[in-house]
């Protein structure tokens, strides 16, 4: 399965670097489409020439659409990232249908030397969906960890929500998540960082329209999202060693100091 991600992308003094560690990562993950969405009016050559370099060849889309309101600081109110991420799912579902139907033309067409007889004829998209933010830290084994996302599969978070790590707690004899270690608006329904989870392709496929919501307030985005799509704990698919090792760290970019800017310009023509 191709693993879809998607990252909105805040333009900004930081925006190139941010990018610039991420691409380092994605592009030593086999079968993976990086869906970048920046929060502009349209996409801008920084991050186009950035992708071009980046190594992730063709297997990225670079898309734009700008925040109704952007929320500041780092103690902000609202969700961040909502109309990307939208923009992002919109465009997800065109991929996973082409190539879905790909795929069914590939399978209609003559057999060739050492094909298998017997495969069902209707191509499911097959594909899991990873939201990536720009700013954390990505372990290469998160990635073959969430591959074979069933449904909804779930694992801890480093370094987040006021805690050394946030996560869903599995009992060892069920191996189902039973409950969260969490301390951050504990009364969410699931309660868990937009980098602990993937979702499969098809989820987002059979329910369509936007599936985030500006009125969502921060920290409820990723609750009512899964609450889209699962009803109860035991339908997690517990990932990294049942929910025991921490694959993914909620890293944050500090705002830069540029208090000396005023008094002693940088050059605007280099591209930081
Ligand atoms: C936490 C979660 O990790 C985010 O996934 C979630 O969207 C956010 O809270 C929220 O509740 O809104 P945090 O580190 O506080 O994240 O947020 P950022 O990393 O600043 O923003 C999340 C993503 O949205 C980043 O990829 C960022 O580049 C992008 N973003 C941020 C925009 O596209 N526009 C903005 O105005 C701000
Ligand atoms: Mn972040």
């Amino acid at each position: 399965p191709v693993i879809y991600v998607i990252t909105p992308s805040k333009p900004g003094p930081t925006q190139k670097a941010d990018l610039t560690r991420l691409a380092s990562t994605l592009r030593q993950v086999p079968a993976l489409h990086w869906i970048v969405i920046e929060d502009q009016p349209a996409p801008t050559a920084l991050v186009a020439a950035l992708l071009e370099r980046s190594g992730m060849r063709n297997s990225y889309s670079h898309l734009a659409v700008q925040s109704e309101a952007v929320s500041a600081g780092p103690r902000y109110k609202t969700a961040r990232g909502v109309e990307q991420r939208n923009l992002g799912i919109a465009h997800l579902r065109e991929l996973v249908s082409a190539a879905a139907a790909a795929a069914a033309q590939l399978k209609r067409s003559p057999q060739r030397p050492g094909d298998q007889q017997g495969e069902s004829e209707t191509s499911a998209p097959e594909g899991v969906v990873y939201f990536a933010d720009d700013d954390n830290t990505y372990d290469l084994r998160v990635f073959e960890e969430m591959r074979f996302t069933q449904h909804v599969s779930v694992w801890p978070v480093g370094i987040v929500g006021g805690l050394m790590y946030e996560g869903p707690v599995v009992d060892l004899a069920t191996r189902r998540v039973v409950r969260w270690h969490v301390g951050w608006k504990k009364q969410r329904q699931f309660p868990i960082d937009m980098a602990g989870f993937a979702i499969h392709a098809r989820n987002f496929i059979n329910t369509p329209g936007e599936l985030l919501s500006r009125s969502s307030p921060r920290g409820y985005l990723e609750s009512h999202l899964l609450a889209r799509f699962v009803r109860q704990l035991a339908q997690l698919e517990p990932k990294a060693d049942l929910c025991s090792t921490i694959l993914v760290w909620h890293t944050r970019t500090e705002a830069p100091d540029l208090s000396q800017e005023e008094a002693h310009p940088s050059d605007p023509l280099v591209e930081v």
